[in-house]
């Protein structure tokens, strides 16, 4: 059954220029192309309309012009943007950090050792716990109008928690990371060596079956750039794509390491030198900024205009954790990346939809070009920019999934 939903204000497609097609568009047009040159940007079109078919989309263009569909939908002069992509979440662990987190904000620091106390909860969890929680966690995604999602493990750091860790994630997404190399596990006090072997050896053993990434947490207090690197390399030789936790908590190799494996993302990124900049801009590794994170933590933001400025591709994502960011809410960190770290609201809309595309290296998600998977979202507003406009304001007004109505 095919879908048409008309009378668009504005249909955000991120879809590349055609030929012969003017720069300016009337809704706000491309933010970021560079002059002549297809350059990925945020682009959109005013009085528009979609048509969706066969779980992808169909057709778009102007509403006056669109072709006839089974079903109608009266958009009424409401935003329509494709799904957002979350390319970074850890969604399999029970219990909670409330306490861990006013403490925060009381004035204690966040430190990667609060990681082992979500360890004991997940490994004295039933699998139909993790599902549920699991399941609570994809539905509020969807609700807030994520489509696509990416989940690590990395609570488990055993070979049967991490395993059943990564297939309990790939019973809600494709995108699943297995992120063995989270921290030490507590068994492994005194002998990250012996950790890092059991994560590059019988634990991945264990998890490739089940996931598409292989990560690590390349941090003082995690894991240093050599360990970072075998894990790496261990899970590349196992068929999984590399990504890294990099520059989360201070300066560190962790950008560097991700660059030089050819990650597809290096995440957080929030204490980068020139060096950092300069690797990134030269190569095809997304930088996945986190601002939730930095909400939570009371850290500093990364330097998002710097990265944009160098020419490096940006995506958003939530990090949704129990520790240092609880947020399932792809608009809350809209905001945040507009108001805190001044992106422009076209900026911040193309890297929670194509930027997180890129970080997962999908390109059948994050735009509404013909031919796209049909993950769409109508906000209960006239353009893209309420995402920040009216930060913590409930705006999902629907979503389709492959082209089916969710919410
Ligand atoms: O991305 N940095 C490492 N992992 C998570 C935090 C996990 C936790 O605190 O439980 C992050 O921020
Ligand atoms: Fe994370």
């Amino acid at each position: 059954m095919s879908t048409l939903i008309t009378n668009i204000g504005e249909l955000v497609t991120n879809a590349l220029p055609e030929a012969g097609e003017p720069p300016g568009m009337p809704a706000g047009g491309r933010a970021g192309g560079a002059a002549g040159g297809p350059a990925p940007a945020f682009a959109a079109r005013a009085d528009a309309a979609l048509i969706l078919d066969g779980g992808r989309v169909a057709w778009t263009g102007p509403a006056a012009g669109a072709p006839a569909a089974d079903e109608l939908v009266d958009a009424a002069g409401r935003a329509v943007l494709p799904g957002f992509v979350d390319s970074h979440a850890h969604l399999v662990f029970a219990g909670e950090r409330g306490a861990e987190f006013a403490a925060r904000m009381a004035g204690q620091p966040y430190a990667a050792g609060g990681i082992r106390s979500t360890v004991a909860a997940t490994r004295a969890a039933a699998d139909e716990q993790l599902r549920l929680n699991l399941a609570r966690l994809s539905a509020e995604l969807l609700a807030q109008g994520t489509t696509t999602f990416e989940c690590k493990s990395g609570y488990g750091l055993t070979v049967a928690d991490e395993a059943r860790s990564v297939a309990l994630a790939a019973e809600f997404t494709a995108e699943v990371t297995y992120l063995g190399a989270h921290v030490v596990a507590p068994e492994f006090d005194g002998d990250p060596a012996g950790y890092v072997d059991l994560v590059c050896g019988p634990m991945l053993d264990a998890c490739a079956p089940h996931a598409r990434w292989v990560d690590v947490f390349c941090e003082r207090g995690a894991f240093g750039a050599d360990e970072a690197r075998a894990v790496l390399t261990a899970g590349q030789a196992a068929g999984l794509l590399p990504r890294v936790h990099a520059n989360q908590l201070g300066p560190g190799p962790g950008i560097q390491v991700a660059v030089a494996a050819g990650a597809a993302s290096a995440d957080h990124c929030t204490y980068a030198d020139d060096a950092d900049v300069a690797a990134l801009a030269a190569s095809p590794t997304v930088a996945t900024l986190l601002p939730g994170v930095e909400f939570s933590t009371r850290q500093p933001y990364p330097d998002a205009r710097r990265l944009l400025a160098a020419g490096v591709t940006v995506a958003i994502a939530t990090d949704c954790n129990p520790g240092s960011c609880f947020t399932s809410s792809m608009p809350l960190c809209i905001a945040l990346a507009v108001r805190e770290m001044r992106m422009t609201t076209q900026e911040a809309v193309w890297a929670a939809t194509a930027g997180g595309a890129r970080a997962l290296r999908r390109t059948d998600v994050g735009h509404l070009s013909p031919g796209a998977r049909a993950d769409v979202l109508m906000l209960a507003a006239p353009s893209h920019a309420y995402l920040a406009y009216r930060p913590g304001v409930p705006q999902v007004a629907a979503v389709w999934r492959q082209g089916v109505r969710v919410v």
